[in-house]
């Protein structure tokens, strides 16, 4: 195999010696092909991202939900988060303790609810109607409640999770109504969450929103802890020299929040952090076979690939933008051109990327889609009946490993039942 721009892959490694054509011939393509070490290195930053000694990495598992990705994260020490039942009995599954999750609800039926409270899950609560519901099915236990401090960030507005137009946590106006529902079911209010929205670059509003839930905080005593949140970005244009999220300032300015909130509260309480695209966005490349070249419509030039909307929804869902390697069979000179690459669906949003400056692509090849691993395999569908891939791990000592099987036609017709 060849790289007309492999700049990304080759600064981290990231196949290890793999060759692509050999791992889609393997496992097929479109195929999820992951790097554990950079998994484990992003856990590690994070980990270690303030001074302050109290301070928990709670991984979000709806980026990326794969037993295997789970695994290494709990290698990691870091606990995790969860929406839903399917999220805990995977995390379980993965080797978590109850003890190391927390579930962040919203809108949840009861028996989702008694699902985690039956596991021994801490349940943080996202409205007060759903705090009364959690006091009658468990009353006299330990209970979190997700607030909205009013500041909300993202990179787009489907995924900006705080401020005037979401429907996510508790306002503050409610907080003697919420007094009164814990002492009536003699709660515990262990802690207070929120998640200001998916994807900063500059650390400010994250800043100001933990700023904002510590002045929820203040009102309640004897919290446990205050969890801000995910939302740690990601440079996804590598290719153009985006620089990375400033971690250093971002761990220094906490550790200033943090220690001016210690000592006005009196508490070493615990701060903890919810990231779950920062751990998993980089540690996957999606590989897709180029099946066709044409122009339409005149000068318009497409390259049409397998990934379709079913395997990686974020263009077409957010606009998001993957940066895009070309791998080939045989060398050849890099003529750059402007070319949409687009899936095999039959919608016209079915597109990777629009107009994109890229190395001449030809049937044949395979193309690496950058940053793939959060959002990415965890979104996927069998929209048009097709199959959702395959993910192969290339573990430390570069041996490539198969953790997910792709689906088969036979689980595309299990849960259906024919008429008679
Ligand atoms: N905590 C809560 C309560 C969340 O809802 C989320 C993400 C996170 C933590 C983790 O956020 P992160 O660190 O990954 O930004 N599908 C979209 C992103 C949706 C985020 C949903 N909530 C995308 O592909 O960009």
């Amino acid at each position: 195999m060849y790289k007309l721009n492999g700049i990304v892959t080759d600064e981290f490694d990231f196949f290890k010696g793999n060759d692509v054509y050999e791992l889609t011939e393997k496992y097929g393509s479109p195929l999820y092909v992951y790097n554990e070490g950079i998994i484990r290195q992003r856990c590690r930053e994070l980990k270690n991202l303030v001074s302050y000694p109290k301070f928990l990495a709670q991984y979000s598992a709806k980026a990326n939900t794969s037993l295997a990705f789970l695994q290494v994260v709990k290698s990691e020490g870091l606990h995790v988060d969860a929406m839903s039942p399917g999220e805990i009995y995977a995390e379980l599954e993965a080797g978590f303790k109850p003890e190391d999750i927390f579930m962040i609800t919203n809108n949840v039926s009861e028996a989702e609810m008694q699902y985690a409270i039956d596991k021994g899950v801490l349940i943080c609560v996202d409205s007060v109607e759903q705090l009364v519901q959690y006091g009658r099915l468990n009353p006299n236990s330990s209970v979190a409640i997700r607030f909205n401090g009013g500041i909300g960030a993202g990179h787009h507005e489907k995924v900006v999770t705080a401020g005037k137009k979401t429907k996510f946590g508790v306002n503050p106006e409610y907080i003697p109504q919420v007094k009164e529902i814990l002492k009536q079911y003699g709660l515990k209010l262990a802690g207070v969450q929120q998640h200001i929205g998916s994807l900063f670059m500059e650390i400010d509003p994250y800043i100001n929103g933990s700023q904002a839930i510590l002045d929820i905080a203040k009102s309640f005593d004897d919290l446990d802890f205050v969890d801000f949140g995910g939302g740690f970005g990601i440079p996804y244009k590598k290719l153009s020299g985006q620089p990375r999220l400033n971690l250093k300032e971002c761990g220094e300015k906490l550790d200033i929040v943090f220690d001016k909130f210690v000592k006005e509260y009196g508490k070493e309480i615990t701060f903890r952090i919810e990231p779950g695209r920062y751990i998993s966005a980089e540690s996957s490349v999606l590989l897709t076979d180029v099946h066709c070249v044409k122009y339409n419509n005149g000068p318009h030039k497409f390259a049409g690939t397998d990934v379709g909307f079913n395997v990686l929804v974020r263009p077409a869902m957010y606009d998001s933008h993957h940066d895009i390697e070309v791998y080939t069979r045989q060398e050849r000179p890099v003529n750059e051109e402007e070319i949409t690459i687009v899936g095999n669906i039959c919608e016209s949003g079915d597109i990777i990327a629009k107009d994109r400056l890229l190395p001449e692509i030809k049937a044949g090849d395979i193309l690496g889609i950058l940053d793939a691993g959060a959002y990415g395999h965890s979104m996927c569908s069998n929209y048009n009946n097709r199959l959702r891939p395959a993910e192969v791990f290339i573990r430390e000592d570069g041996k490539a490993v198969l953790t997910r099987k792709r689906d088969t036609l036979e689980q595309l017709l299990e849960n259906y039942i024919r008429l008679n």
